[in-house]
């Protein structure tokens, strides 16, 4: 109102909110939900109840939990009429884009989402529809992109063996889930949960601040994390350490490219806006991918590549003095690939687990009554001027 406005591009030194959810340190590399250390819950926790614990502000008892985890196995199914908007999608479809325009689709299906006052019951029930429904919609893009016959959800099986059963069963022949690989997903998922404001929980909460459906609001910040800079670094970071490995394992070269100012490639999965340090979810994830890799019997030669580029830039000037460390999307790649994820479902993956967070930071903007997100700007255009007809320009 005063007039002044602060240019803060990428809103590098904004505050947007004030949040109860999620707590980042970024010198010291601490992550926290709702106070518990990420070390701990990935540890100790399930999806579901850290899924729980964000949403819901506090670890469920036995029986939050057993009603929380009913309610969600009962909403799986999605409508048969979803079936035809998949049907539309080439093969060649990324799942990133399949899955934000199904979600988006639910605000079809259950239209009581448009209404911004409906009731608390009906919020929550649309909460648990997208915690039920995501797994199906992101089995089924994948499906789409290979040619198989979409699975339906297995009401008996918990969460991660039903996604990977959706994900990879195939009518000819029976699929038993491996549950090394279920117990990694879930973790990943754990490690993915929320991130207080990065740029696509700031669109989940930008777009559900003009009073947008909860659908809508998520279908946006799956598009905003589909992006490169952001979630989609896990699925760069891959294609980087498989042009490394192709180009005979010169990792020297490759940073060199990073630090050019005028070679636009960057060092996927290094650098973060908040972390100066470690991000301590690249140091779980890190640890996980020679345990994974070592219990399924697999070895990746990219993980040593991996290695050997993290040794190589935390000893080079240009990444120690940005402060530039592995994030989060450094090492999980490999684990996903070690899980038989296409690469392009990395994202994909991405989404499925900062999902509660995206849905509690929605519910906490939504019940905290914040304002519509509509900053301002420095005006740099052109000054005032008449208009020109044609035949005079
Ligand atoms: C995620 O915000 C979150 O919390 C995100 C996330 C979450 O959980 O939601 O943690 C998930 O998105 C992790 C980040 C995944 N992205 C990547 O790995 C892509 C590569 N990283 C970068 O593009 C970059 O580091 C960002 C996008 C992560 C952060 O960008 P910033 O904070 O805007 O930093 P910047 O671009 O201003 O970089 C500062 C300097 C620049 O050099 P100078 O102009 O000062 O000389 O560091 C350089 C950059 O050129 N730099 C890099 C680099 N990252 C930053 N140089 C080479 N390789 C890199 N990876």
């Amino acid at each position: 109102a005063s007039g002044l406005i602060t240019l803060d591009p990428g809103f590098k030194n904004t505050g947007s909110t004030k949040s109860a959810i999620t707590f980042l340190d970024g010198e010291k590399g601490i992550l926290r939900y709702r106070g518990y250390r990420i070390e701990d819950l990935a540890e100790k926790s399930t999806f579901l109840e850290v899924a729980y614990l964000l949403i819901y502000g506090e670890l469920p008892t036995q029986e939050e939990y057993a009603k929380f985890s009913k309610d969600i196995t009962h909403h799986t199914l999605v409508h048969e009429d979803i079936k035809k908007i998949l049907d539309g999608f080439p093969s060649n479809a990324h799942p990133m884009g399949v899955l934000s325009s199904l979600i988006c689709s639910l605000s079809a299906f259950y239209p009581e989402s448009l209404n911004p006052n409906r009731d608390k019951e009906s919020v929550n029930l649309s909460i648990i529809r997208l915690l039920a429904k995501m797994p199906t919609f992101a089995a089924w893009a994948y499906k789409n992109e290979v040619g198989h016959p979409v699975n339906y959800p297995d009401n008996s099986l918990d969460y991660c063996s039903n996604f990977l059963k959706m994900m990879f069963a195939l009518p000819a022949e029976r699929y038993e889930v491996d549950p090394v690989v279920a117990k990694a997903l879930d973790q990943l998922l754990i490690l993915h949960a929320d991130h207080e404001q990065n740029c696509s929980t700031s669109t989940v909460r930008v777009v559900g601040s003009s009073q947008a459906s909860i659908y809508a609001s998520i279908s946006a910040g799956i598009n905003a994390l589909w992006g490169p800079l952001h979630g989609g670094a896990n699925q760069s970071v891959i294609e980087m350490l498989d042009a490394i490995k192709a180009d005979g394992g010169d990792t020297k070269k490759f940073l060199d490219k990073a630090k050019d100012k005028d070679d636009p490639f960057r060092l996927m999965g290094f650098g973060h806006r908040v972390y100066k340090n470690f991000d301590p979810r690249a140091k779980i994830i890190k640890k996980a991918a020679d345990d994974v890799l070592s219990k399924l019997g697999t070895n990746d030669p990219i993980l040593d590549i991996a290695k050997e580029l993290e040794y190589a830039a935390l000893n080079d000037q240009y990444f120690v003095d940005r402060k530039l460390y592995p994030n989060v999307d450094f090492y999980s790649g490999i684990i996903y690939r070690a899980l038989g994820i296409p690469t392009d479902m990395f994202t994909v993956m991405f989404a499925l687990g900062r999902l509660p967070g995206w849905i509690a930071q929605w519910k906490e903007m939504r019940e905290n009554g914040e304002p519509i997100g509509r900053p301002r700007q420095v005006y740099v255009g052109a000054t005032e001027r008449d208009y020109v007809t044609m035949n005079k320009r």
